[in-house]
């Protein structure tokens, strides 16, 4: 092993950072040079890549986004693109490189792994929603940032006894609305994974107000629909007054709770533990509180979403 690398890609999360941290102090730590590559697989093409040291990654663990930035790049995904950011590597006598993203930044790395490069992919995502690991880094603050949002927003559903449907982030996958969906007694939840018809909405709504409720609460996943679309059910098809949240990218941000810094950490030191055995081409994940180390091609594979539906069960049976 010459110099590792680490980067960012994709979306940011809460938890890159202490990654980015951990993945430079363990190769330090082990004499290793260790480099930093800015703005994602775009700044690996650019070249814009410098030399991390200690004080580039001190006070870092407690902030979200990523000091490294990130990008979305389509240049990367030809086979031109790789070129550059092969001849980059070369240039600075880089040949292994951490990659912290979510799958579309595995396929990047997978690319490089294929090409000569060790390359050690971490889970980086808000959404929950790769294979092969329990929890994605950032997931965790994420629901954290939802609840809080949502139980505000209880507060003022109940002062006008409203319903209020909240969307959510998760591109295809359910899980921050069904985690915090049953995490903040939601009447109904919606996700891409499980089938659930707008009439029953409207009946568990009419059910709850009947009973005495003074609120009802949607969460929708993005990969399902728009909160507005739920809404204009609801005001055709009952006499109650419905408002919408988008909760937008305020998911994304924000400090990464103890769970989110922990798994960077641990991901971060593994990954360079793995580098340093000529380990290359595998993604990083936590299954059972265990590390857990599979090729990318199994990571790429569907995940198994049976959780998600006994969180949707529970959610119906506590919500009446
Ligand atoms: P995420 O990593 O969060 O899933 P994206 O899907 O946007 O986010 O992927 C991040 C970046 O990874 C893309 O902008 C692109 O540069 C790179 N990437 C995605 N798919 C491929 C691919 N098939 N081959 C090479 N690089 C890819
Ligand atoms: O993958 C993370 C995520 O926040 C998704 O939940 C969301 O669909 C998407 O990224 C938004 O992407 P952008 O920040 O590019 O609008």
């Amino acid at each position: 092993m010459k110099r590792v690398a680490v980067m960012t890609s994709g979306g940011d999360s809460p938890g890159m950072n202490a990654a980015v941290r951990a993945v430079t102090k363990k190769a330090i730590y082990h004499n290793l040079d260790v480099y930093g590559v800015y703005r994602g697989y775009e700044g690996l093409m650019e070249g814009d890549i410098k030399k991390l040291e200690l004080k580039d990654v001190g006070s870092i663990i407690h902030r979200g986004g990523t000091i490294l930035g990130t990008a979305r790049s389509e240049r990367f995904k030809t086979e031109e693109g790789q070129q550059q950011a092969l001849e980059q590597l070369a240039k600075h006598d880089i040949d292994s490189l951490v990659v912290i993203g979510g799958d579309g930044s595995y396929r990047g790395a997978q690319a490089l792994h294929k090409k000569g490069i060790n390359t050690i992919g971490i889970p980086g995502t808000i959404d929950n929603d790769i294979n092969g690991t329990d929890f994605t880094l950032g997931f965790s603050t994420a629901i954290n940032t939802v609840i809080e949002a949502v139980d505000r927003i209880r507060d003022t559903a109940t002062s006008h006894e409203r319903s209020f449907v909240i969307e959510v982030m998760g591109r295809d996958a359910g899980d921050i609305a069904a985690w915090s969906g049953l995490a903040t007694g939601a009447e109904s939840i919606f996700i891409p994974e499980t089938v659930m018809d707008k009439a029953e909405m409207v009946t568990r709504l009419k059910k709850g107000f009947d009973r005495g409720k003074k609120h009802s609460i949607i969460i929708v996943a993005e990969g399902v629909g728009t909160a507005e679309e739920f809404a204009t059910y609801i005001n055709e098809n009952s006499e109650y007054d419905s408002r919408v949240t988008v909760l937008g990218h305020i998911q994304r941000g924000g400090s990464p709770v103890v769970f989110d810094r922990i798994l960077g950490s641990r991901l971060g030191g593994k990954a360079i533990d793995l580098l340093m055995e000529g380990i290359s081409g595998k993604a990083l994940g936590l299954e059972k509180n265990e590390i857990s180390v599979h090729d990318y091609d199994y990571v790429f594979q569907k995940k198994d979403h049976k959780d998600l539906d006994e969180y949707i069960q529970l959610s119906k049976e506590l919500s009446i």
